[in-house]
């Protein structure tokens, strides 16, 4: 289960996000990165959310720690803004927390070098949950004490809109051609055995869990929330086998850019020599300056 604890404030909306999330405090004076039951995106995002998460933690890719919410809307009655004031209306209950980062930076391909066996893990772990959104266009990776970390999980499983069909769907390739980390040659045929054995039935039953009941009641096909998570378990497990095999890095997509930001690469370029320094001076060959 995944720690429970309560919203006690309502901080700011964070609006780069689609489903506008928004940084919360809790009674256990953590602060979260919170995702609502009533966004427009649906509960299904937030199970996506807990059950790759979890997963990825329990691999050892760095996700920050996931909790569960509970909110009362009474906490945003003075927010001034409608649309936040109405996704907490809506959201009254259990939501998803993730902990917050402070000071962590979006992750930018080229301004940060990943080397071939951490960019394997994770594309191997992205194609393992079919994930379409870590593309180079909307990254979903931070960097927080130059460590990289990752985040919202919830456009993946594309299997669990339509479940008939799930055994089919989750048996297809993995298109890894516009992922965010394809540029650093990422190992994936040592990612693949390193991680998949570590994929079994019994860490897949313990991840799906950690997913709670009321997300996953009502679902069409199922008599009860158990039947839902094994349904996911049964998608996963021969998926994370095999999928190594099916995983495509195609050519570098067009429209990718081939320079940082130029705030970024500021803060990335060499400090300028104080004023009155002189340059020839100071790369003497004899190193006497
Ligand atoms: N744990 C965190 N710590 C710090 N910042 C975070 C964290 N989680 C998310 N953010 C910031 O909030 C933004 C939105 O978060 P996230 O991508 O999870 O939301 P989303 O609504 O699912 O977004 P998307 O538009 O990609 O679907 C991120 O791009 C990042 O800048
Ligand atoms: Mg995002």
């Amino acid at each position: 289960m995944l720690k429970e604890v309560v919203a006690t404030r309502y901080v700011t909306p964070l609006r780069e996000g689609g489903s506008l999330p928004g940084i919360v405090e809790a009674d256990d004076l953590g602060t979260y990165v919170m995702k609502f039951t009533g966004a427009g995106q649906g509960r299904k995002t937030l199970v996506a959310e807990v059950i790759c998460g979890q997963l990825a933690r329990r691999l050892g890719l760095r996700v920050p720690e996931l909790v569960t919410i509970q909110l009362d809307p009474v906490i945003g009655l003075s927010e001034p803004d409608q649309e936040v004031q109405e996704l907490l209306k809506a959201s009254g209950g259990l939501n998803l927390g993730m902990d917050f980062l402070p000071g962590s930076l979006g992750f930018d391909p080229l301004a940060y070098e990943v080397d071939p066996a951490e960019a394997g893990r994770v594309v191997w772990f992205d194609a393992v949950i079919n994930n379409v959104d870590r593309s180079w266009r909307n990254p979903n990776m931070l960097v927080w004490h130059g460590d990289l970390w990752l985040i919202d999980h919830g456009a993946t499983m594309i299997w669990h809109h339509n479940w008939p069909g799930a055994q089919a769907s989750a048996a297809k390739p993995y298109d890894a051609s516009d992922h965010a980390l394809a540029p650093f040659g990422p190992d994936i045929a040592a990612a693949a055995a390193e991680l998949a054995p570590l994929v079994t039935r019994e860490l897949l039953d313990e991840v799906a869990a950690d997913v709670p009941d009321e997300w996953l009641v009502d679902e069409p096909g199922f008599t009860s929330a158990d039947e839902v998570r094994a349904a996911y378990v049964e998608a996963l497990l021969p998926r994370a086998a095999t999928i190594h095999e099916r995983i495509t890095l195609g050519p570098r997509t067009e429209g990718r850019p081939q320079q940082p930001p130029g705030w970024l690469a500021e803060r990335l370029a060499p400090r300028p020599r104080p004023a009155g320094e002189n340059t020839e001076k100071s790369t003497d060959k004899d190193g006497t300056t």
